[in-house]
């Protein structure tokens, strides 16, 4: 009842008073629990950030060793799990599958389904899902090449163990450049949040109704397929991937996404909140380079991204905009140089999305927020009078 007011997107509303991210797109600030993420990118790591947005503060050395700790002893995943991971089509999007098996997990760990569960316990899902999430992306990497999974090991670091079951064999351990490792805490660490974007609002719109954290970070994931939103890092590769074939004519496809008939949209580009440049953005870009130089790897399609780049910069129509390279411009071409397929590329950002997601259902349930439920305005029929089928 009352006044309503309509804003479609979402574009002013606030949902939330939030204490996790500071962003300010007009002047392309980001901060968690406010430390800037040029900061944290460059010192420090994927699980110390991940404890950072989720409890508040940086952690002593002794509570980061205990979160480490106790989530090495969980990355194993119930073998029973297989059974129904074997039923997917080895070619199916490996954000289908994800989804699917982190929803999953609430069916083996029936206790997450308490809303009044002690803050012990919801701890425990929340280690759970940063201990099983690696080895389940893990799992869908291994299927989709026929290959047999790898086991978590107990003596490698968090990142180190996920590049092991991704790309080391049954009984070969592989060891990674440091800068393979550096790049994938980089990557994820700028993944790790991004205040009330698309899939964090599902995540907190599901949790709100009091729904388990697996089935909401399950929804987040979904959310998050979406090539307007994380989806967007496979869909710059393939972009560029066209380009290339298409004879690298960047103009063209800058045409093509000016051109209002068509549509094309340069993907990579614009942001609902930056309209500046995505500070995510610039330090990808440096990352770019500096991974290729160091893995000697000659990516044409780099070339094609910056010529983009430059030419878009100086167009018109995306100065009018305001609309720059945005988080995921670059970081497929990284993800591409340290070995993934690019149909797992979302998969990446879920997963250094994911403290960001327990972080925002955190907050929300500590907040005791209500239920989320906008309202609408109708503008369907009014009454009728129904009419039987024969006279139809
Ligand atoms: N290429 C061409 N035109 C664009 C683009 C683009 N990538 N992005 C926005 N525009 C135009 C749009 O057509 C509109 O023009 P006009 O005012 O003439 O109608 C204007 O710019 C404003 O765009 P909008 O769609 O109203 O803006 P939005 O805030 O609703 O959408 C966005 C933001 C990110 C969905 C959009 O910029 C987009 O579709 N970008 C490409 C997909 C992409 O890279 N997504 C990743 C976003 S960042 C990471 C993440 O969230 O996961």
């Amino acid at each position: 009842t009352g006044y309503i007011t309509l804003d479609a997107g979402f574009k002013n509303t606030g949902a939330t008073k939030s204490a996790i991210t500071f962003l300010d797109g007009e002047q392309g600030i980001l901060h968690y629990r406010g430390y800037s993420i040029e900061q944290l990118a460059e010192k420090s790591t994927f699980l110390e950030v991940a404890y950072l947005l989720i409890y508040g503060d940086l952690p002593s050395a002794k509570a980061l060793e205990t979160f480490r700790a106790d989530i090495k002893k969980q990355m194993m995943i119930h073998e029973d799990m297989k059974n129904f991971f074997t039923g997917f089509p080895s070619k199916s999007h490996p954000m289908g599958q994800l989804s699917c098996l982190v929803g999953a997990l609430s069916a083996f760990y029936p206790e997450s389904l308490n809303p009044n569960a002690s803050e012990e316990e919801e701890n425990k899902t929340m280690i759970n899902l940063l201990a099983k999430m690696p080895t389940i992306v893990s799992w869908i990497q291994k299927k989709s090449l026929g290959h047999p999974v790898v086991y978590p090991k107990n003596n490698l670091g968090y990142i180190e163990n996920f590049m092991n079951m991704i790309f080391g064999e049954v009984n070969d351990e592989k060891t990674f450049d440091p800068v393979v490792i550096q790049a994938m805490h980089t990557l994820l660490i700028l993944h790790a949040d991004h205040e009330q974007n698309c899939s964090t609002s599902t995540v907190r719109m599901v949790g709100s109704s009091n729904a388990n954290l697996y089935a909401s970070i399950s929804a987040g994931i979904n959310a998050l397929w979406g090539p307007l939103h994380g989806g967007a890092n496979q869909a710059v590769i393939e972009m560029l991937e066209d380009i290339k074939n298409d004879g690298g004519d960047a103009d063209k496809y800058l045409a093509k996404a000016k051109d209002k008939n068509d549509p094309f949209r340069l993907m990579g580009f614009g942001h609902r909140v930056y309209k500046n440049f995505d500070p995510r953005a610039k330090i990808i870009k440096k990352a770019c380079d500096d991974v290729l130089e160091k893995l000697g790897v000659d990516d044409p399609v780099l070339d094609i991204a910056k010529r983009l780049e430059e030419a878009a910069l100086k167009d018109q129509y995306f100065i009018d905009r305001k609309l720059y390279p945005n988080v995921d411009f670059y970081s497929g071409i990284i993800y591409r140089a340290l070995g993934f397929k690019s149909d797992m590329f979302t998969v990446l950002f879920a997963l250094g999305r994911l403290p960001g997601w327990i972080a925002q259902w955190k907050e929300m349930r500590d907040n005791k927020e209500p239920i989320g439920r906008p309202r609408q305005v109708y503008v369907g029929e009014t009454i009728r009078e129904y009419v039987p089928l024969d006279k139809r």
